[in-house]
């Protein structure tokens, strides 16, 4: 069997910090399933806009094309909050998206029993949450027409959504659901929206194809109370791309951290890109504190959907678990008495308890 081959895009603020983390479970990994694996790095994001004055060079993008998966860690900070267009980080990530036709954005939120206690929310409300949110990450009003403000001062941003977008991501939704509980809440704002008019037509039609599972529409404005409300009712939430932004930040509070939290973005077949959901925290960066496991729960992640090793996924997420059941966690999940470790030492914890 030829090597894996594994781009690392570790970009900015405490992207290196974590991309790190997920090289080291990556690489215990092959070392003890004997699995093959290539690890190359390559630049994006603000780094990328320092040495090439473009965020994503050429040669990332080629190297990503060439790779079985990409991982990434984080883009961003204040040194490039005001730049715009190549230059732009967030805009960096954004083509990357698009080009790699990473349509599928899947955001798991994992409820460790070790972190309800670190959580804002009740901890009674939080027993049973297990939430996969299903978000379209290449189309809606992230890539409509747009217009920067004109003389008048007017701007404008255009959501647009075609049938087949909302069919190939619904499907993903659907399928999902099928490995899990077997529920699908697609969340859209019919009332208003005609895209959302659209989404909904098209997922009822989708959904005939799934008769075992079960779909309710929420609308999004009641889909974001219903998360605080009663969480454990959601198995998994399928929506468009702002809508999925925003939702998913808060269902991570349900997990205690931001900075727990995974994701994967999938085009058609294995192909996908792994990211922690949290960004590039620059006050945190270069102290060597910040919390890795949304980037080895990512790595996990990556061993599933692109190189199907559900085997290995399972270890480094039982690993994960097992670690913060002995209180093992990084100050920004500190509860009394726990939390001084650093991002290696950590690191070091979770690979001891891979076999
Ligand atoms: C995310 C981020 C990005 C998004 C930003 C950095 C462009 O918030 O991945 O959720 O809005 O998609
Ligand atoms: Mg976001």
């Amino acid at each position: 069997m030829s090597p894996a081959q594994i781009a690392l895009l570790p970009g900015d603020g405490i992207g290196p910090e974590v991309t790190a983390a997920a090289r080291r479970v990556l690489e215990q990994i092959g070392a003890t399933s004997g699995l093959e694996l290539e690890l190359e790095e390559a630049l994006i994001g603000g780094a990328a806009t320092d040495a090439a004055g473009d965020s994503l060079p050429a040669e990332t993008l080629e190297l990503c094309r060439r790779c079985d998966a990409v991982f990434l860690g984080a883009v961003g900070g204040p040194r490039w909050a005001n730049l715009e267009g190549a230059q732009s980080p967030e805009q960096g990530l954004l083509r990357l998206r698009r080009e790699l036709g990473l349509f599928a954005n899947l955001r798991p939120v994992p409820v460790f029993p070790a972190l309800i206690p670190a959580a804002p929310i009740k901890p009674e409300l939080l027993e049973g949450v297990d939430i996969l949110v299903v978000r379209e990450l290449t189309g809606g009003i992230y890539f409509g027409p747009r217009q920067e403000a004109d003389a008048e001062g007017q701007a404008t941003d255009t959501m647009v959504y075609s049938a087949s977008e909302v069919e190939r991501i619904a499907h993903v939704a659907f399928r999902a659901a099928a490995g899990r509980r077997a529920r699908v809440t697609s969340v859209d704002k019919a009332n208003v929206l005609a895209t959302s008019r659209l989404w909904r037509a098209t997922v009822d039609k989708v959904a005939l194809e799934y008769q075992d599972i079960e779909l309710q529409h929420l609308y999004v404005d009641a889909c974001a109370m219903q998360i605080l409300r009663s969480p454990a009712e959601f198995d998994v939430i399928l929506t468009g791309n702002l809508f999925g932004d925003i939702l998913s930040d808060e269902a991570s509070m349900l997990a205690g951290s931001l900075g727990v939290l995974p994701s994967a973005s999938m085009a058609e077949g294995t192909f996908g890109m792994f990211e922690p959901v949290h960004g590039s925290a620059p006050d945190l960066a270069g102290q060597g504190v910040a919390n890795p496991l949304g980037a080895i729960l990512s790595a996990a992640m990556l061993l599933r959907h692109s190189l199907d090793l559900e085997a290995e996924a399972l270890a480094v997420e039982a690993a994960v678990a097992a670690t913060l059941d002995e209180g093992l966690t990084t100050p920004d999940l500190a509860t009394s008495g726990s939390g001084g470790a650093t991002t290696s030492e950590l690191t070091d914890a979770i690979i001891a308890r891979i076999d």
